[in-house]
């Protein structure tokens, strides 16, 4: 990957009163970054930034966000105009190679991805080791982990034909191993996947076909489905991302690291939001009941936060919620179910919390989770499901990040460094002479 880095006016640290000239480069937009890698040679001092609000991890051409702007683009298109023009698999091909296809190459990543759908027919049997209540995300990081043991022939980082192909089964198979989640916790047949139907299309087709009847996919559901595999599918270097690229630092193979990133997405402050915002909306109920649960979210004591709200970068709209609540419209209008009451509370909570000085002082805002959890709800989801939805959107992110770290000359394996707060060294002592 050739880099675009522009050298700026460096920056001068001083420490111990000895000064030290630190390169300062630009990227294509976005803020400068202060280059620190000789910092501890040259200072004997480590940077030090907690949850790396203040750190860029590495150069990347995917994905940028302007969080006080509330810009989100997919190697520059902005995410509003491809969730409304493009559809899914394009957008992969895009996130993937940086460019839009044209027709033929777009036909080409269609078929190969087509026919990765399908699972090694021995692969079914993995899912019967778990219990029938287990969690559909406890069921992802296992089930995804054990491609490594079913595809040796595509594990080998250093060979690109072996990444492409781990890629296209990835970005395949996940729907084909959601689906069978989904339904191993129903106790329903497995549903075999169909080439001839669309990514979205096929998809809800496994999760929601019998086979006692005819299933016909209701094209808004797909289109909405679509739209939501869009919106999750990639978003800068947030917890899960980095996880990847950390795993894959290591030389782990492709889906050792993408069984990393989706054991990282399930937790409640990144992905799990959209399952504990719709479990917060149900457990609020009624819009009377709003005040007390913006009265405990704003309180210092009470570990309860408002799920949905709030972001590590955006501090303004998060631009995807907004499509999202466009997206919850037409599917709750389709079901006849626009006056559905938790709709109603999620718009009242919106309301009341933007107007609510705390959150106004705070920047939070509703994010991506906030609507998406009501929009799969109605679609015939359970909450369970909705964190396994965005891992099997967020795939594609995660292995573009992952490929683009591999091809980064300066790529060498993650390891930060810390400050240490605990014990001088000190001697053993026996347990005798131990009080
Ligand atoms: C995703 O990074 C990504 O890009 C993630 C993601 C992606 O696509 O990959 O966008 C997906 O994870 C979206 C975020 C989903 N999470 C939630 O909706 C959970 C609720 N949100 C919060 O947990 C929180 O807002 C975070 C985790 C999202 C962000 O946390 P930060 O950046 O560490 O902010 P913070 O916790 O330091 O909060 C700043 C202040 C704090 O108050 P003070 O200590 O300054 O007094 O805002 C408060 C927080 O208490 N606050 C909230 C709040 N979120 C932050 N108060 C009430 N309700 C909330 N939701």
């Amino acid at each position: 990957m050739e880099s675009n880095l522009k050298d700026a006016a460096p920056a001068t640290v001083t420490a111990d009163g000895k000064p030290v000239e630190l390169p300062v480069y630009s990227g294509t937009i976005g803020p400068d970054v202060i280059d620190v890698r000789k910092l501890y040679a040259e200072t004997g001092h480590f940077t030090f930034d907690p949850g790396y609000a203040s750190t860029a991890s590495c150069e990347s051409k995917i994905t940028y966000i302007d969080g006080d702007e509330g810009v989100l683009l997919y190697r520059g298109y902005p995410i509003d105009q491809l969730a409304e023009k493009s559809n899914f698999v394009e957008v992969c091909y895009l996130l993937l190679h940086g460019e839009l296809p044209n027709k033929g190459e777009l036909d080409a990543f269609n078929e190969s991805i087509t026919y990765h759908t399908m699972l090694h027919t021995q692969f079914d049997q993995f899912f019967n080791g778990f219990r029938r209540d287990a969690h559909p995300m406890a069921i992802m990081v296992g089930a995804v982990g054990a491609l490594s043991a079913f595809y040796h022939d595509s594990t080998d980082i250093t060979d690109p034909y072996q990444r492409m192909v781990a890629s296209h089964r990835m970005i395949a198979k996940m729907p084909t191993i959601a689906a069978r989640a989904f339904k191993y916790s129903v106790g329903q047949p497995f549903v075999t996947p169909q080439n001839h139907l669309g990514y979205a299309e096929n998809f809800l087709r496994m999760c929601f076909a019998v086979p006692a009847e005819e299933y016909q996919t209701n094209p808004v559901f797909a289109d909405a489905m679509d739209k939501i595999f869009i919106l999750h599918a990639d978003h800068e270097q947030n917890a899960s991302t980095s996880t990847v690229r950390l795993a894959g630092s290591s030389g782990a193979n492709p889906f050792a690291c993408i069984a990393a990133g989706v054991a990282c997405l399930w937790g409640p402050a990144h992905g799990g939001a959209n399952e504990a915002a719709l479990m917060m909306l149900q457990e609020i109920g009624t819009a009377d009941r709003i005040p007390e649960y913006i009265a405990k979210a704003k309180d210092k004591n009470d570990p309860f936060r408002l799920m949905g709200f709030g972001h590590r970068v955006y501090k303004n709209y998060d631009p995807r919620a907004k499509v999202m609540q466009s997206t919850a419209h037409r599917v709750l209008g389709e079901l006849g179910m626009k006056d559905d009451p938790m709709l109603e509370v999620a718009m009242e909570l919106e309301k009341i919390a933007l107007e609510d000085e705390y959150f106004v002082e705070k920047k939070l805002y509703p994010n991506i989770d906030f609507y998406s959890g009501i929009t799969l709800k109605a679609m015939g989801f359970p909450t369970e499901m909705f964190t396994v939805l965005f891992a099997l959107a967020r795939t594609v992110g995660w292995i573009a990040q992952w490929q683009e770290m591999l091809e980064d000359p300066n790529q060498r394996i993650g390891r930060p460094r810390q400050l240490y707060t605990g014990a001088p060294e000190r001697d053993y002592t026996p347990i005798i002479q131990r009080s």
